[in-house]
C-alpha cells in the first residue's frame, strides 16, 4: 500500500526524498546554495571551532532573545540551545522557505522559532514575539554578497533592535562586514577561523561598552 503511494508521488519529489534521507542536513544545504549560490555564499557548513570561537564571548545567563540570520540548516541553532537558559527564545530568520521546512522539522525545543523572512524585518519580527530587545544577532549570511543596500539595512536594523551591551556577531568569508558595522557600533572585535571550510573573519560588535573580557582571542 505504502509502496503504491510512494510510487504516485511525482518523480521530482520523490527524488527530493530521498536526497533528504540519503545526505541529511549537508544534502539540503548544498541543494540550497545551488538554487541560490549568492545568497547562500558556501557550499559547506560552519566547523564546530568556528562555532564554539564565535560563541565563546556571549554572556549566556543573560540571555532572553537570541536571533540568527540565515540559519542554514541549523548549525548554529543546537550549540545555541544547548547553552541558552531554559526560559530564553531562539528566533532563527531565513529567506530560504527549504531551509525553514527543515528546520522546523528537525529542531522540536520549544524554544525555537523559526521564521522565513528576511532579516531586515528583525524588528518586526521581534516585536511580533513579544519582545523590545534581542540581546545577541549572530550572522552567517553573505554580507557582501546581497542585493544592493540589503546589507547596509540589516545593519541599521540590528543595531536598532540590540539592547544597550548586546552584541552582533558575524562570520564572514570577506572582511566587508567590518566596514558595515564600523559606523554604527561602538566596539568591534575581531578573530578569524582558520579550521573552516573556506576560513573566514569572525566580527564582535557590541553596541555600548563591551564586557571587560569580550575579547576572544584573549
Ligand atoms: C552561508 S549560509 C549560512 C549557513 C549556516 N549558518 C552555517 O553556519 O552553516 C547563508 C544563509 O543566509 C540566508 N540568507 C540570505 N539572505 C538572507 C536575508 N536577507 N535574511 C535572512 N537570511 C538570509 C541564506 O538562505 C542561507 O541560509
Amino acid at each position: 500500500m505504502q509502496s503504491n503511494n510512494l510510487a504516485r508521488q511525482p518523480l521530482a519529489q520523490r527524488f527530493k526524498a530521498r536526497a533528504e534521507r540519503t545526505f541529511g542536513a549537508w544534502g539540503i544545504f548544498f541543494k540550497g546554495f545551488l538554487k541560490h549560490p549568492k545568497m547562500v555564499g558556501s557550499v559547506v557548513p560552519s566547523s564546530d571551532r568556528t562555532i564554539a570561537q564565535m560563541l565563546a564571548p556571549v554572556r549566556w545567563n543573560d540571555v532572553k532573545l537570541f536571533v540568527e540570520y540565515g540559519p542554514g540548516v541549523g548549525t548554529f541553532c543546537r550549540p545555541v540551545l544547548d547553552k541558552m537558559p531554559r526560559d530564553a527564545t531562539f528566533i532563527a530568520i531565513d529567506t530560504n522557505d527549504d531551509f525553514i521546512r527543515y528546520l522546523r522539522k528537525t529542531i522540536t525545543d520549544s524554544r525555537f522559532i523559526a521564521v522565513h523572512a528576511s532579516a531586515e524585518d528583525v524588528e518586526a519580527i521581534i516585536a511580533a514575539h513579544g519582545f523590545d530587545h534581542a540581546d545577541y544577532v549572530l550572522s552567517g549570511m553573505p554580507l557582501s554578497t546581497l542585493p544592493d543596500k540589503v546589507a547596509e539595512n540589516i545593519a541599521a536594523a540590528t543595531h536598532r533592535a540590540l539592547r544597550p551591551g548586546g552584541a552582533f556577531l558575524i562570520y564572514q568569508f570577506r572582511s566587508f562586514a567590518y566596514d558595515l558595522i564600523r559606523p554604527l557600533f561602538d566596539h568591534i572585535d575581531h578573530g578569524f577561523a582558520a579550521w573552516n571550510v573556506p576560513p573566514c573573519h569572525l566580527y564582535w560588535g557590541w553596541k555600548g561598552r563591551a564586557p571587560k573580557d569580550s575579547d576572544p582571542r584573549a
